[in-house]
């Protein structure tokens, strides 16, 4: 398999720990361990008498349930815990996937739901969110992107780069129509529970489906990517089993102590969640303050649910905007030119608490130019 380099995350490795300000970050301010154990005061002693071999390669029982309990319909022995999504995303492409097949995917997206499927010889159906509807996915061109050859129809909700959340009518029909193709509905479910309104929470793919896939994990919504915990739910044990296989020649099993610390956070996930939701909705009335002030130069849609957002940009060449920006600011906003998009936008992120310091220094930025 031939996988070019992830733009993205190189564009990260390159800038994300030497900036100043990264305002383009797509997880939630991060917790500490001593955080967590605010929760839980027994954690500290939980966690030295951790025993630290192997554990179990599909995740520690007692995690699993835990995961298992987000859904509604879904046992224990249906979860599948991974390093970060990152790695079950790649296990389930290498899974289903044969040259030849063809995948939809929502596009623009993450770059392993394109790259992965292409580096397998399958053929990429992209489903296009609209730039004129805020990256509404249209649900009436699904039909005419599906074959007798579709193995899988592939959404992220909420989304990243765009903060698109699909209405729950829309999500309900591509369901419907991969289960009656009898292909899998795999739902990269990374931002869930970072609704701005919880009632317009989505169901998981997972309960709806029986070739329903859902991904997570404990790294955006709840600030844990440092966990790397990730997981994937589904009632598909053909799929499970070949997924359970193939981990054995990448991580064989997590870490210990992730685990451990990821089954606390997850007991915990309503108040993570709400406390970073509240971060989150405070952040975006200063971007609503901060976009009417600039609306001659930025295109601002304030999105409903997630943490990233893609804005705009009038006064230029966006590469060159951020990479100014950057350079004389420490400001890091993500050009949409690494999602291929074509429309001249960049990637916000306001799920952390260094949205004012850097807006600061945008204000200025932007004055003196
Ligand atoms: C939509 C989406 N899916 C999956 C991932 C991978 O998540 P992780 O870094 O936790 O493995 C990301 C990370 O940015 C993402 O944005």
């Amino acid at each position: 398999m031939q996988l070019r380099p992830f733009a993205l995350e190189r564009f990260f490795a390159r800038y994300e720990f030497s900036v100043e300000h990264v305002l383009c970050a797509s997880d939630c301010e991060t917790r500490s361990v001593r955080d967590l154990a605010e929760l839980e005061p027994d954690l500290p002693d939980q966690l030295m008498a951790l025993r630290l071999g192997y554990v179990d390669s599909r995740g520690a029982p007692s995690l699993r349930a835990t995961i298992a309990s987000i859904y509604s319909s879904i046992e224990p022995e249906q979860v599948l815990v991974f390093c970060g999504a990152q790695e079950a995303i790649f296990w389930f492409y290498t899974a289903l996937l044969e040259s030849g097949d063809e995948v939809v995917v929502h596009a623009p997206c993450y770059e392993s739901h394109l790259e992965l499927p292409r580096a397998l010889g399958a053929n990429v159906r992209p489903w296009f969110g609209d730039p004129q509807r805020a990256y509404r996915l249209e649900p009436a061109q699904l039909s005419g992107l599906v074959s007798a050859r579709t193995k899988a129809i592939v959404v992220n909700t909420p989304h990243n780069p765009t903060g698109y959340a699909m209405p729950a009518d829309d999500f309900a029909a591509a369901v419907a129509l991969a289960t009656d193709m009898r292909a899998h509905f795999f739902c990269d479910e990374v931002f869930r529970e970072s609704e701005h309104d919880p009632a317009t929470r989505l169901p998981a793919a997972c309960d709806l489906s029986p070739y329903g896939v859902s991904l997570g994990v404990v790294s955006k919504t709840y600030g844990l990517a440092g966990l790397r915990v990730g997981w994937i739910a589904t009632k598909d044990r053909a799929l499970y089993q070949r997924l359970a296989e193939l981990k054995d020649y990448t991580t064989i099993c997590g870490s210990a102590p992730s685990e451990l610390l990821a089954e606390v956070a997850l007991r915990h996930r309503e108040r993570l969640a709400n406390e970073n939701v509240a971060l989150i909705r405070s952040n975006l009335d200063q971007l609503d303050r901060f976009f009417a002030v600039h609306s001659a130069t930025f295109d601002w849609n304030r999105p409903s649910a997630g943490t990233v957002a893609f804005v705009g940009y009038r006064g230029g060449d966006v590469d060159s905007f951020c990479h100014d920006l950057v350079q004389q600011t420490g400001v890091l906003l993500m050009p949409g030119t690494l999602f291929d998009d074509p429309n001249n936008c960049f990637r916000i992120g306001f799920g952390r608490r260094n949205l004012s310091a850097a807006l600061d220094r945008l204000q200025s930025f932007l004055r003196k130019r």
